[in-house]
């Protein structure tokens, strides 16, 4: 277990390409996506990738991809959330994670609840430029990930869930969960 503190973060730019492979999650697609397409991303300003470091571990302990984003909420949705029928939004600002990893031989030690603590209290000190109200994500649909994302208060997006409902015709398990997550939860 690493200790609470020790953690810090480095834009990709700023990470050397050998560092970024010899980092895995046990995923190929999430750790070539590290080295082969993070970078231009990032430089694009399509998606910022951060990748974390903790004092006590060699190498990258993880990373996150995060890029603006809103997204529709369904009347309940809107009624948990506490805005009321004043607020007329067609969609609600977001931070969506786009890729999240842990290194392999850190997993289901409290890792990526540090990962996400560390990004979530950075989202909400950022100084006031751009609003985003939740934090979302479209959650690998195999039960680690979705237990992962549960456990740290996100839900399953029903205006999502209806929108599949009245639309799709097949009934294959989908690839990805909409998820999302007050950035408030818990404060
Ligand atoms: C998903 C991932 C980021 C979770 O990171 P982690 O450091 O292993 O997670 P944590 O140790 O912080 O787990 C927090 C909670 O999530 C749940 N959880 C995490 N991994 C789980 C698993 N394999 N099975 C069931 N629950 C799991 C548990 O409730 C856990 O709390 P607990 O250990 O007290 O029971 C990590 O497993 C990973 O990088 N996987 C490969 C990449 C990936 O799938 N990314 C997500 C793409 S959307």
């Amino acid at each position: 277990m690493l200790p609470e503190e020790g953690y810090g973060y480095l834009p990709i730019t700023e990470v050397e390409p050998a560092t970024l492979g010899a980092f895995t999650c046990g995923k190929p697609r999430l750790d070539e996506f590290l080295t082969t397409q993070a970078r231009a991303l990032h430089e694009a300003r399509l998606g910022f990738t951060n990748v974390v470091f903790h004092q006590q571990f060699e190498g990258p302990v993880g990373y996150f991809t995060l890029a603006n984003d809103a997204i529709k909420l369904n009347d309940s949705e809107k009624f948990e959330l506490g805005f009321g029928e004043h607020i007329e939004l067609a969609a609600f600002p977001a931070v969506k994670i786009g890729r999240l990893a842990v290194h392999q031989d850190l997993q289901r030690r409290g890792v990526g609840g540090a990962l996400m603590a560390l990004l979530l209290g950075d989202i909400l000190n950022t100084a006031g430029l751009s609003a985003a109200r939740l934090i979302v994500v479209d959650a690998d649909n195999d039960d680690a990930v979705l237990c992962f994302y549960e456990k740290l208060g996100f839900e399953t997006s029903l205006w999502a869930e209806d929108m599949a409902k009245n639309h799709t015709k097949k009934r294959a398990p989908a690839a990805t969960i909409k998820m999302h997550r007050d950035v408030f939860k818990g404060l």
